[in-house]
C-alpha cells in the first residue's frame, strides 16, 4: 500500500489496532461463525436473539415506497418534513409522560447521535458510544463486564430495551470491494470484524427487546456472522431525496412508516462528501433522520407493548402473551407474574402457568393455541 493510501485509511477510528493477516481473518471468522451456529441449534434455548427474520417479516422499504407513490404520487419535501414532524412530535409526547425513564437504549458508533435522538426526546435513557467523542468509555473493543460496571454502574439494574449499532463499514461495504485484499491481509478487515463481534457480545449480554446493526449493502453478514437482513432502505423512503442503499441486521419490527419523495439528489454522497478526511467521513455516515424516526415508530415500547413484552421473555408462547396484552396486563404485570420462573429456575412451563392462572382469574377463555410451542415466531 502507498504511503498516501495509509496515510489516508490511518484517519478510520476503527483502525487503531492492526496486524493480523488474512488467515488469521479466516479463522477469527470461522471461529466466531461455529460458535454462534452450535449456540443457535442447541435445543434448551436461553434466548431467541440471533434468530433468522422469517419471510414475512423481511422488509424492503422501497416495495412499501413503490405502491405509496403508484397510489398518491411522491410527497412533495414540505409534506414529507411534515410527516417526520408528526414522528418527532409524537416522541416528545411520549416524554413528557415519563413512561420510558425506566428504559435504557444504547447506540453504539453513534457519533451524531442522530439514530437514538428520537429515543432521547420520547424519555429513554439513552447511552451513545463513539470512540471519537471518548476514547476510553466511547470504545466499543473496551466492553467487558467490568467496563459497564465500573463506568456505568451497569445501568441501575434497569432493562436494557435497545441496543442500535451503526457498525463501521469501511471494510465491509461493496463500494470499497478494490480495497478488500489489502484490507484482509493488513488486519484492517479484522479490526471492524472484531467491532461487530463485540456488538453481538453486548447484544448477547444485555439480551435487549430489540437490537440493530447497520450497514450498507457488503459483507459485514457473513464476515461478522450476523443472521440474514431484516430491512432494506433507502434515505428516498423516509423524506431524505437521495439513494444509499442500507441494510439493518438484527431483532426488531422492519415495517416501519414510509415518507416516500423523489430521490432528486440520486447517490448524493461521495458527489457532495467525497474525500477521506475524517469530517467527510463523518458526514458521510450520518444516520438519516426521517429513518431514525421511523424506527422509533415501529419500535417503541408504548405502541407496541406485545412487541416490548415478547422480546424480553422470548422463549415464551407469544399468543399467550398476545392474549395478557389483551386483558390489559402491563409490562410490569407480566414482570411480577413470570420473572422468577423465567430468569431464576428457567421454568418456561412455570412461567406461562402463572400466566394462564392469571389470565384465567381475568375471564379469559384460552384456546390450545396459546399453549406453549417453544418457538419465537410472528414478530409483530
Ligand atoms: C459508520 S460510522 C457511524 C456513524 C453514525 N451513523 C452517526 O450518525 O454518527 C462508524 C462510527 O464508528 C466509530 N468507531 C470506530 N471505531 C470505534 C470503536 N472502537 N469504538 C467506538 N466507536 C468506534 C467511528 O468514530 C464512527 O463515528
Amino acid at each position: 500500500m502507498s504511503a498516501a493510501l495509509s496515510q489516508v485509511f490511518s484517519y478510520a477510528p476503527e483502525h487503531a489496532s492492526i496486524g493480523i493477516d488474512d488467515r488469521e481473518l479466516s479463522e477469527i471468522v470461522e471461529c466466531f461463525n461455529q460458535a454462534q451456529q452450535q449456540m443457535n441449534s442447541e435445543e434448551e434455548r436461553v434466548h431467541h436473539l440471533f434468530d433468522a427474520p422469517t419471510g414475512t417479516e423481511v422488509v424492503r422499504l422501497n416495495e412499501k415506497a413503490s405502491v405509496y407513490q403508484k397510489n398518491y404520487g411522491w410527497m412533495t419535501p414540505s409534506e414529507a418534513r411534515q410527516r417526520i414532524e408528526g414522528w418527532r412530535e409524537h416522541c416528545a409526547a411520549q416524554g413528557l409522560t415519563g413512561a420510558n425513564a425506566d428504559k435504557v437504549v444504547l447506540s453504539l458508533f453513534d457519533k451524531s447521535g442522530a439514530w437514538s435522538r428520537p429515543w432521547e426526546e420520547a424519555g429513554y435513557q439513552v447511552y451513545r458510544f463513539d470512540i471519537q467523542d471518548n476514547p476510553e468509555t466511547g470504545d466499543v473493543n473496551k466492553f467487558s463486564v467490568d467496563f459497564f460496571g465500573d463506568w456505568f454502574g451497569d445501568f441501575d439494574g434497569l432493562d436494557i430495551y435497545a441496543i442500535l449499532a451503526a457498525c463501521p463499514c469501511t471494510d465491509f461495504a461493496v463500494s470499497g470491494a478494490r480495497h478488500f485484499a489489502a484490507k484482509d491481509s493488513d488486519g484492517r478487515t479484522v479490526a471492524s470484524v472484531k467491532l461487530v463481534h463485540q456488538t453481538l457480545r453486548v447484544i448477547e449480554y444485555f439480551r435487549p427487546v430489540i437490537w440493530s446493526i447497520e450497514n450498507p449493502v457488503g459483507r459485514i453478514e457473513r464476515l461478522g456472522g450476523l443472521p440474514p437482513w431484516r430491512l432494506s432502505f433507502d434515505p428516498f423512503h423516509l423524506g431524505d431525496s437521495y439513494t444509499k442503499k442500507t441494510l439493518i441486521w438484527g431483532r426488531f419490527n422492519a415495517d416501519l412508516p414510509v415518507a416516500p419523495v423523489d430521490p432528486v439528489e440520486g447517490s448524493k454522497m461521495h458527489r457532495m462528501y467525497g474525500g477521506s478526511s475524517l469530517a467527510t467521513k463523518n458526514a458521510r455516515s450520518v444516520t438519516p433522520e426521517g429513518f431514525a424516526y421511523a424506527y422509533f415508530m415501529a419500535n417503541n415500547a408504548i405502541d407496541h407493548p406485545l412487541m416490548a413484552i415478547a422480546g424480553k421473555y422470548d422463549r415464551l408462547c407469544k399468543r399467550l402473551i398476545g392474549e395478557a396484552v389483551k386483558y390489559g396486563l402491563t409490562s410490569s404485570d407480566v414482570d411480577d407474574l413470570v420473572e422468577d420462573a423465567y430468569y431464576i429456575d428457567l421454568d418456561d412451563t412455570a412461567a406461562e402457568q402463572h400466566l394462564r392462572d392469571d389470565l384465567s382469574a381475568r375471564g379469559a377463555v384460552l384456546d390450545s393455541y396459546a399453549q406453549t410451542d417453544g418457538q419465537f415466531a410472528l414478530w409483530l
